[in-house]
């Protein structure tokens, strides 16, 4: 089955599906983006992930390409031509297309708007879930405004492939005072020595994750312990258990940072017991 892509108002195939040359998210990285997993034929979080599109597209003085309801309608309408059942879809929205200049383009430019779908196979995160992963830290070197979700991700790429080349899956930032801000494409929690789950307040130096909101909420159900405060490398050298989260793999354990072996290297209790009651407490939208 060939995939479809949907751009500008238009059901394409995949191979047909192009942006104009001069659209800004090409020369500029002019747009922002959303990714939101769909398990069982269900969206995972929409509202949420819809919330954060509308906070990155103000933030960036950027025109809102629909209104929230027909929106929703496209979004499922990839989902059901490309027949997801479980994967995600990925939303994109830049400035729309203008004659290269750094300055906004004309009042009325219209908005570019890019859906794709596609079916993942859970098992290999299932696979994850088992052993955990690996990680790398690096210095944080990305610009100021990381709690916009814009598709300038260079630094984010360049970091998840040192950490490939390192033999690990992931990278983790860690910021100029030591302190852990969030990894590649996820953020990052800890459960600390004295039990308690600890993960960086979202006001500065990360994207709120829609993921990490939902976890708050299915920790404070679970009547898990929470701080929101920061943590350097030492403490997440010394935590009992380290995981990330984000749409694509809700509280992934890490098991290795830097070549030492978290706790006793396998991955922890209550990753899975929080993964284990996601589902239950995500908003759950049929497609
Ligand atoms: N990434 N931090 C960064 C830098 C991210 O790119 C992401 C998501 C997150 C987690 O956010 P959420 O829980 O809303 O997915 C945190 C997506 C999955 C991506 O770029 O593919």
């Amino acid at each position: 089955m060939s995939r479809i892509a949907y751009v500008n108002g238009r059901y394409l195939p995949h191979s047909d599906a192009a942006i104009h040359i001069e659209d800004r998210g090409f020369q500029f990285a002019d747009g922002v983006y959303e990714v939101c997993e769909v398990r069982d034929g269900l969206i995972i979080d929409l509202t949420r992930h819809l919330d954060r599109l509308d906070r990155s597209l103000r933030e960036l003085r950027m025109a809102s390409p629909m209104a929230r309801e027909p929106l929703k309608l496209v979004i499922r309408e990839v989902l059901r031509r490309n027949r997801v059942r479980n994967g995600l879809f990925y939303l994109q929205v830049t400035r729309g297309v203008a004659r290269r200049d750094h300055y906004f383009p004309a009042a009325g430019t219209l908005p570019t708007l890019t859906i794709t779908a596609k079916s993942v196979d859970p098992q290999p995160a299932r696979a994850r879930y088992e052993t955990g992963i690996k990680v790398i830290t690096v210095p944080e070197n990305r610009w100021d405004r990381v709690d916009i979700k814009t598709v300038g991700l260079l630094p984010n790429v360049l970091v998840k492939q040192q950490a490939k080349d390192a033999g690990a899956q992931d990278a983790i930032f860690v910021d100029a005072a030591g302190k852990v801000t969030e990894a590649a494409s996820s953020n990052v929690w800890i459960v600390s020595a004295d039990g308690m789950l600890v993960t960086r307040p979202a006001e500065h130096g990360i994207l709120r994750g829609v993921t990490r909101t939902t976890v708050l909420d299915v920790a404070a159900s679970l009547s898990v312990p929470v701080e929101e405060r920061e943590f350097t490398v030492e403490e997440m050298l010394a935590a009992r258990e380290v995981f990330l989260t984000s749409a694509t793999g809700s509280c992934v354990p890490v098991v290795a940072v830097d070549g030492r072996t978290i706790a006793n290297g396998h991955p922890g209790s209550v990753a899975a017991a929080l993964r284990g009651a996601f589902l239950h407490i995500a908003e759950k939208t049929p497609i």
